[in-house]
C-alpha cells in the first residue's frame, strides 16, 4: 500500500477526464481534514454524528442483547472510536472483546488506540487498510468460535453510490460466516434546507473541510491548485436523494499536478465533483440488508436529526 501513489492514480483518472471533474471523497481524510472533520461534528447545523452516538449510547445493552456471543469487533473508519465505546462498554461487560479498528489513516487509528489503551478486558488491534482488505484480514483470522461484529457507523455507506453501497454490503457479507453481523448507521432523508445548512454551514467549516482536497493536493503531489479560487457548493439532487459537494473555480486557470503527471485546464465555473452523501429512507436499509444476503434483526431511529442504526445478522 503506496497511499501516495494510490492519490496520485484518482486524481489522474478523477481530473485527466474530458466531462465532469470529480475526486474521491476518501481523500479528505488527511490529518487536517480528519481535524475538520471532527468540527464539522460539532457544528449545530451537523446533526448527523451527535445522533449517531445518541443512539449508540441510548441503545448499546438493547443492540448487544440481540447479538450471539461471544463475539469480536472490527469497525470501519472509526476516527478516533469516540461513538463506539458504548458499544465497547456494553460488550466488556459481559465477555472479554477484541477490537479492529480499520482505517487508512494512520493518526486516527492512534488516537482511537489511545482512547480504548485503558478499557478493561478490551484488546485493541488496528488495521492500516482499505476497508473490504481490512474485514477480510480480520476475518481470516478470527478466533476458534468466535463471531464477528462489523460496525459501519456514521453513514460513511451514503458516500458510496447507492449501486456501490449494494455491492460493497455483499462484499462484506462475503467475508463474513452466517451469524456475524452488521451494524449499519445510515442517515435519512430530511426537509432540503435543513441539509444545505448541514452541508454549507455559515462559518465555512465544511468549505475548509471540502478544499482540503485541493490543499492535500498541494502538499502530496507538488499540486499548484490556487485553493483560494475555488468556491465550495453543496447542492440536493431531489432525484437521487443526495447532497453533492462541488468545487467551483471562480476563474479559468491552468493547474499542473506533477507527481499525478497531469497538467489541466479549468474553466471559470467548472466544478470538480468532491462528495455525494445520499440520504435513505426509513425502510431503505433492510431491503438493502435482503439484497446483500443479511436478515435484519434491529433498527432504532432518531426522531430529532433522522438516523437510523440497523442491526443485521449474516443469513
Ligand atoms: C463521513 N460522511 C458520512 C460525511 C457526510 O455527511 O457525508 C462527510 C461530510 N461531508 C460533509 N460534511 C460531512
Amino acid at each position: 500500500m503506496d497511499p501516495v501513489a494510490d492519490f496520485a492514480t484518482d486524481v489522474r483518472a478523477g481530473l485527466g477526464r474530458a466531462g465532469q471533474k470529480e475526486l474521491p471523497a476518501k481523500y479528505f481524510y488527511d490529518a487536517v481534514g480528519s481535524a475538520l472533520f471532527d468540527a464539522i461534528s460539532h457544528l449545530p447545523e451537523y446533526g448527523l454524528t451527535r445522533a449517531d452516538e445518541r443512539l449508540l449510547r441510548r441503545n448499546a445493552g438493547r443492540i448487544v442483547e440481540r447479538l450471539p456471543l461471544p463475539l469480536d469487533v472490527a469497525e470501519l473508519g472509526p476516527g478516533s472510536g469516540r461513538k463506539t465505546r458504548w458499544l465497547l462498554r456494553a460488550l466488556v461487560e459481559r465477555q472479554p472483546t477484541a477490537y479492529f479498528p480499520i482505517e487508512i489513516s494512520r493518526a486516527a487509528l492512534a488516537a482511537c488506540r489511545r482512547r480504548f489503551r485503558r478499557m478493561r478486558s478490551l484488546e485493541v488491534v488496528g488495521y492500516q487498510r482499505e476497508f473490504l482488505d481490512g474485514v477480510r484480514k480480520v476475518a481470516a483470522s478470527r478466533r476458534g468460535g468466535r463471531r464477528l461484529l462489523v460496525l459501519f457507523l456514521g453513514s460513511t455507506i451514503g458516500n458510496f453510490d447507492r449501486s456501490e453501497a449494494n455491492e460493497f454490503l455483499r462484499e462484506i457479507r462475503a467475508c463474513l460466516a452466517p451469524g456475524d453481523a452488521l451494524l449499519l448507521g445510515t442517515d435519512l432523508e430530511k426537509p432540503v434546507e435543513r441539509l444545505l445548512a448541514a452541508y454549507d454551514d455559515p462559518q465555512g467549516v465544511t468549505a475548509a473541510f471540502n478544499r482540503n482536497v485541493l490543499a492535500r493536493a498541494n502538499r502530496e503531489l507538488g499540486a499548484d491548485f490556487d485553493v483560494a479560487a475555488f468556491e465550495h457548493m453543496a447542492r440536493y439532487n431531489e432525484a437521487e436523494r443526495r447532497i453533492e459537494m462541488h468545487l467551483r473555480a471562480s476563474r479559468t486557470m491552468t493547474v499542473r499536478i506533477p507527481a499525478a503527471g497531469l497538467s489541466i485546464r479549468l474553466r471559470e465555473g467548472e466544478t470538480i465533483w468532491t462528495e455525494s452523501s445520499y440520504k435513505y429512507a426509513p425502510d431503505e436499509p433492510c431491503r438493502m440488508a435482503l439484497d446483500a444476503g443479511f436478515r435484519s434483526v434491529g433498527r432504532w431511529i432518531d426522531e430529532e436529526w433522522g438516523f437510523s442504526e440497523n442491526l443485521w445478522l449474516a443469513a
